[in-house]
């Protein structure tokens, strides 16, 4: 079955390079990397040229990035360390966050009775960097861990400002740059953070492989022990394939930036954008489209839910998602879309659509048919007129 595959912010297609560069070390190249003897040493090569090519996309020196099993654990092992080593009882993050530093934070509150105070966003999904001042002005902070880009709206963040506030307050900065590295220009020096974290599969690398980005000279504690690889700061044999994967992934991704290919993502998602708007009425596209990520368009329907959209979408052979959560088989605002004020109706009418570098002009086209299909079905079966203007959001 063919599927227009337009879901790349839930993840993303290994490339067919990065593919290539990882099938060895599942066969001949078995190693292991810390092993003495000269093939162990090759793979130790191999594994040191995929930091170096994390280090190039990112900006980040070698020694700062230590490698990890995912994005999730890359924000667990920032945060649980930031917890352990500074002083405060308060951590700000923000109401946009992904579960798994949301999670970890509740975590951190309902064991060691931190104190949680979340950032909120203006209509558009952008943090309001006035809230952030003022949970810092009370005093007692520990950390601040805000995310680059947000994995719903796609809307990136005022990162570096938000760094230099907390920086001023002497207090250390995390970011989940998960949505936002290899899809946009990330240099982790200029933004100032003390730590990052990646993750390979948002970016044509496997699953299960990231990074956690450690500014030099900031305190780390551990939070898996044992062989002390990774210089200590993530012990447990590497997974060499991803991760040589991931460092493919990233050169290739880096090229492309320079070379400007998000730019052709962008112009595609545009592309659909404008369709959608121009041909469906009551259509609104969501958060600030001055600061999205090249590839994402969260987009509403009037009087459609999105859970039929989806399955009509489906049958058609378009693969993409909800733009809210789905709980025990309903549609739910997700915390982001109460965060930036929808209604309920709005929300569950919602969807999220997310392209990547293997997006074609053909399929958008087919992709704007379909949903304008899908959209017509729907509102007739619903009831829903419609009929409201078409709303784009900016600053
Ligand atoms: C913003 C954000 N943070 C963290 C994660 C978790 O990353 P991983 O799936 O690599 O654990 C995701 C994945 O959806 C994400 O979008």
């Amino acid at each position: 079955m063919v599927v227009i595959y337009l879901d790349s912010n839930a993840t993303s297609k290994v490339h067919p390079e990065v593919l290539e560069v990882m099938l060895p070390f599942l066969s001949e190249q078995c190693y292991n990397p810390s092993s003495g003897y000269r093939a162990g040493k090759t793979v130790r090569n191999a594994l040191e040229l995929a930091r170096q090519q994390l280090a190039e996309l990112t900006g980040a020196d070698t020694e700062e990035l230590v490698f990890t099993g995912g994005g999730t654990e890359s924000n667990s092992m920032a945060l649980s360390s930031l917890a352990k080593l500074t002083k405060g009882k308060k951590i700000i993050t923000g109401q946009i966050e992904h579960s798994s530093v949301l999670k970890t934070c509740e975590r951190l509150a309902e064991e060691e009775g931190y104190e949680i105070l979340k950032v909120g966003v203006t209509e558009g999904g952008v943090y309001e960097l006035s809230m952030l001042e003022d949970f810092l002005a009370q005093g007692d902070v520990a950390f601040v861990s805000l995310m680059f880009a947000n994995n719903e709206t796609g809307v990136k963040q005022p990162i570096e400002d938000a760094c230099k506030i907390a920086h001023a307050h002497g207090v250390p900065f995390h970011t989940d740059a998960i949505q936002a590295i290899g899809k946009t220009a990330v240099d982790v020096h200029q933004l100032g953070v003390d730590f990052l974290s990646i993750s390979g599969h948002k970016f044509h690398a496997p699953k299960g492989v990231g990074a956690l980005y450690i500014k030099s000279g900031v305190r780390f504690s551990p939070l898996v022990l044992g062989g002390g690889q990774e210089a200590g700061r993530r012990s447990g044999t590497e997974n060499v394939a991803s991760i040589v994967a991931l460092g493919k992934a990233a050169e290739i991704m880096n090229k492309k930036l320079d070379e400007g290919d998000h730019l052709q993502v962008m112009k595609l998602r545009d592309l659909l954008q404008e369709t959608l708007c121009s041909t469906i009425k009551g259509v609104e596209v969501n958060g600030d489209i001055s600061l999205r990520t090249a590839n994402t368009l969260h987009v509403s329907f009037e009087g459609c839910e999105a859970g039929g959209l989806l399955i009509l979408l489906d049958e058609y052979g378009v693969a993409c998602s909800a733009g809210s959560a789905c709980m025990t088989g309903k549609q739910q605002p997700s915390h982001v879309q109460k965060a930036m004020g929808f209604s309920d109706k709005k929300a569950n009418s919602s969807l999220r659509i997310s392209l990547s570098i293997f997006t074609t002009e053909e399929e958008i086209v087919e992709t704007a048919a379909s949903i304008k299909k899908a959209v017509e079905k729907l509102r007739k079966v619903q009831g829903g007129s419609g009929v409201g203007p078409v709303v784009i959001y900016t600053k």
